[in-house]
C-alpha cells in the first residue's frame, strides 16, 4: 500500500477545501461477540504476528488476524486507495460498475421527500444517484467509516454542485449514530465485505430502517458459471494487483481487494444472514454472472 496513513482517524475534523462539515463521531463498536462471530484462534496459518489476548480472529483477504486488528487494516487500504479510487474502480470493471449502481438505483425505486442512507458510501456515486431521486424534501446521508474515502467523496459531490444538500457522517457500520426507524431506504455497495462483524452492520441497518424501509447489498459474489470463474480469478489476482501496481503504486491494496472477495458469503449465506438480522422478503439478483449480486430485504 503506497501511502500509509494513521489507522483510524479522528472522528471530527475539517474536510478538504476549508469547509468544515458536520462529522459524527464513531460510536465504539461493542466488544462482546457477536452471532456470527469469527472462531477463536486455533485456525492454522495465523499470519497476524500478535493475536491480541481476547483470541477472537476474523480474515483480512486470506490472512488470519486479530478481529480488533482488521478495521485497521481496512482502513489502511482505504487511506491508501482513496485518490485512486474512481479511475481504478473504472478501470478495473471496465466501466460496468456504473451498470450495477444504476441497478441498485433502479431497485431501491426512491421516491420525493425520502429519507436515504448510503452508508460505505465512499465517493458518492450511490448519494449522487439518490440525491437526484429524493429531491428537496428528501434527505440522503453519505456515511463512511474512512475520512479518506469521505473527503474524496465530498469533493467530488462539490465539483457537481450536490455536495451542500447531502450529509456526511464518519460512522461505522457496526453501529451506526441514528436513531432507530431513521431511513426509508439503506444501501450498502461493495462495502459490507470489509466490515469485520457484518451480522451486528445487518442488526444496526436493520435497526436504523423505518418499519417499510428496505435494505439493498451490492456486493461482489459468487460466480454462476465455472468458465466465468476460472477467467475471473485469472484476472483478478494477475491483472488486477499488476493494474493497482501500475495505476496507484499500490498491488497489494488490490491483492486484499481480489482476497476479501473470495471470502465474503455467497448469495444464500448472505441472503440467511439477512434473514437472521430480521429483514423480510429477502431475494437476490446476480448480477454479470454473478460475479456481482444484489441483494434486497425489507423491514415490516
Ligand atoms: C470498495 S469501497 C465502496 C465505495 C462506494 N460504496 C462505491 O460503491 O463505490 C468500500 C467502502 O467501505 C468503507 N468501509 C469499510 N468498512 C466500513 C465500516 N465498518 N463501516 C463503514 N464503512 C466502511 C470503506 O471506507 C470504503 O469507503
Amino acid at each position: 500500500m503506497s501511502q500509509r496513513r494513521p489507522d483510524l482517524p479522528p472522528a471530527n475534523g475539517p474536510m478538504s477545501r476549508g469547509e468544515s462539515v458536520a462529522v459524527t463521531p464513531m460510536p465504539t463498536p461493542s466488544a462482546r461477540p457477536m452471532a456470527g462471530a469469527a472462531p477463536r484462534a486455533q485456525a492454522s496459518g495465523t499470519s497476524s504476528s500478535n493475536i491480541k489476548a481476547s483470541g477472537e480472529v476474523t480474515h483480512f483477504g486470506y490472512q488470519t488476524v486479530a478481529r480488533e486488528e482488521k478495521a485497521g487494516k481496512v482502513a489502511e487500504v482505504f487511506h491508501s486507495v482513496a485518490a485512486k479510487y474512481d479511475i481504478m474502480n473504472d478501470l478495473m470493471s471496465l466501466g460496468i460498475h456504473r451498470l450495477w449502481k444504476r441497478f441498485t438505483v433502479e431497485m431501491a425505486g426512491v421516491r420525493p421527500g425520502q429519507q436515504v442512507l448510503d452508508i460505505a458510501g465512499g465517493t458518492g456515486d450511490l448519494a449522487r444517484a439518490f440525491h437526484k431521486e429524493v429531491g428537496p424534501t428528501g434527505r440522503v446521508v453519505l456515511a463512511d467509516i474512512n475520512s479518506s474515502m469521505l473527503m474524496v467523496g465530498r469533493d467530488k459531490l462539490l465539483d457537481v454542485g450536490v455536495a451542500g444538500q447531502i450529509e456526511f457522517v464518519q460512522a461505522n457500520a457496526e453501529c451506526l449514530p441514528f436513531a432507530p426507524g431513521s431511513f426509508d431506504l439503506i444501501t450498502i455497495a461493495f462495502g459490507l465485505r470489509n466490515v469485520t462483524d457484518k451480522d451486528a452492520a445487518l442488526r444496526s441497518m436493520y435497526q436504523s430502517l423505518k418499519p417499510g424501509g428496505r435494505l439493498l447489498v451490492l456486493e461482489f459474489s459468487k460466480p454462476i458459471a465455472e468458465p466465468l470463474a476460472k477467467v475471473y480469478d485469472a484476472y483478478s489476482f494477475s491483472l488486477l494487483p499488476m493494474m493497482g501496481k501500475l495505476i496507484a503504486n499500490d498491488a497489494e491494496s488490490y491483492r486484499y481487494l481480489a482476497e476479501s472477495i473470495r471470502m465474503h458469503p455467497d448469495q444464500n449465506t448472505l441472503k440467511g444472514m439477512m434473514e437472521t438480522a430480521g429483514f423480510e422478503r429477502c431475494d437476490y439478483h446476480n448480477l454479470t454472472g454473478g460475479i456481482v449480486a444484489l441483494h434486497r430485504g425489507f423491514k415490516f
